[in-house]
């Protein structure tokens, strides 16, 4: 194949790179936010173990198809379908399409963590002292005129500046400076919450098994989770596969990274539940537990009501930075990639286009929740457009034909040779994976498709 002697494309340095870019990726704010709230919300350990299995049996195969696909074909996420099968060209496009939409709208809400954490900073944050004061302002600042769009800017163009620098010097080295960062902080976060006096009550919160209140929905969020959080469906894994070295062992890149991205989660939890309970902060039933309300007004209210809070809110809203911007850098790389490689525009001018378009495509999101509330698609303003478009209906499709593409189309030699199994000896898991591709995860994901659309 011409792409394996491709040498001028860019290739990752090494083996720890690989894992630390792509769980760059996964790791992100559903980590955050998302998953500690399911969890407690759908029977804790039950929801767990659940989840665990997801990631297994959904997670695992389709992240291995989609590296697969990315370093069989060295190209972008169009190129590489184009290159391995000319009629599936239009997965790729759905995969640039659904990075580009997503981006409009994370882009939003990584400006709200950005502006939280220059507030944790400067003290601003800790001057009110009810969550409802803290509602209050969170409710100004997201229908504020320019503010919410001038930090999603600021991120935007943080994010370029990595992008600009390339695959080598640009996401490889972050990943490795922002990844370990991203877990000292996290560790020392939890530790913090879980040394706070009665803090075992948020733990019972969030591990206690409760499997009455596990239901076919449960499982169905449990998927949706999975499939977010590990970044499937949306080109993220293969055009950062296309950048990996031949040595790179696929498979347990794969593991190491669903293990990371579970383990974040976790630890995310972890950090918010037994502090909050041990601050008796979720008492009142006027406090939300779940979502972005959980991390911009009760979280805000719980760092007021400790020792250090100030101190505390900065570490934590750094966290939540950080965890975006390795997202969001994925997602910046899957359009940049395409247009570099695909409209043959330097890679600069490339990161260039998608930075223009996402510094217009992310404000006009930020200001659909204040001055343009009244433009609607379908009822749904245009930042709960993007965001119900590409969870709820290009995703799954995008992991439904991915596993159909690589169950059924990918040419076997190559999909033995990306993985490493050679012989008859390992064909046991090769058959098995192709057993997943082709049936399971096809159902599962049809299943989750049309729940989405209320159609289940
Ligand atoms: N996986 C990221 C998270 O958990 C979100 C994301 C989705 C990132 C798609 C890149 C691509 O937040």
């Amino acid at each position: 194949m011409k792409g394996e002697t491709d040498e001028s494309r860019a290739t990752l340095g090494s083996r720890l790179s690989a894992v630390l870019v792509a769980a760059g990726s996964a790791v992100g704010l559903g980590n955050i936010w998302r998953f500690p709230a399911m969890a407690g919300d759908n029977g804790g350990g039950a929801f767990l173990l659940l989840y665990i299995l997801c990631v297994i049996v959904l997670g695992l195969p389709l992240m291995l198809a989609e590296f697969s696909v990315g370093r069989a074909s060295r190209r972008n996420a169009v190129g590489a379908y184009r290159k391995l099968d000319r009629r599936w060209s239009f997965l790729g496009y759905n995969s640039v399409l659904v990075a580009f939409l997503i981006l409009g709208f994370y882009y939003v809400v990584s400006g709200w963590t950005l502006e939280y954490f220059v507030h944790s900073v400067t003290g601003t944050i800790g001057r009110y002292d009810t969550p409802d004061a803290y509602r209050g302002i969170f409710e100004n600042f997201r229908i504020h005129p320019w503010r919410p769009t001038v930090y999603a800017w600021i991120f935007v163009l943080i994010t370029h500046g990595v992008i600009a620098l390339g695959v080598r010097r640009g996401i490889e080295r972050s990943a490795k400076f922002l990844m370990p960062l991203l877990f000292v902080v996290l560790v020392v976060l939890a530790g913090h919450s879980l040394l706070m006096p009665d803090s075992d009550e948020g733990v019972r919160f969030l591990l206690r098994p409760d499997f009455s209140k596990v239901t076919p929905r449960t499982v169905l969020a449990a998927l949706g989770q999975a499939f977010f959080s590990l970044s499937i469906g949306m080109g993220c894994m293969i055009t950062y596969a296309s950048y990996f070295n031949k040595e790179t062992d696929l498979r347990r890149t794969a593991v190491n990274v669903a293990v990371l991205d579970t383990v974040v989660a976790l630890l995310a939890g972890l950090a918010i539940f037994p502090a909050a309970y041990s601050a008796g902060i979720f008492s009142s039933a006027e406090v939300p537990t779940a979502g972005p309300d959980l991390v911009f007004i009760t979280l805000p209210a719980l760092f007021n009501s400790m020792a250090w809070g100030g101190l505390w809110a900065a570490v934590f809203f750094l966290l939540l930075v950080v965890a975006a911007l390795t997202s969001t850098l994925s997602l910046h790389e899957v359009v940049t990639a395409y247009l570099h490689e695909e409209w043959c525009m330097s890679r600069k001018g490339a990161a260039g286009l998608t930075t223009v378009s996402m510094l217009f495509l992310s404000a006009l999101a930020s200001l659909s929740l204040g001055m343009l509330s009244d433009w609607r698609i379908c009822g749904l303003t245009i930042f709960d457009s993007l965001d119900f478009l590409t969870a709820n209906i290009l995703m799954p499709v995008g992991g439904l034909l991915t596993s159909i593409f690589v169950g059924w189309r990918f040419e076997r030699r190559l999909l033995r040779r990306e993985l490493g199994i050679r012989g008859r000896q390992r064909s046991g898991r090769l058959t098995f994976l192709l057993f997943m591709l082709r049936w399971v995860c096809p159902v599962i994901l049809l299943a989750v498709f049309l729940d989405n659309l209320g159609l289940l």
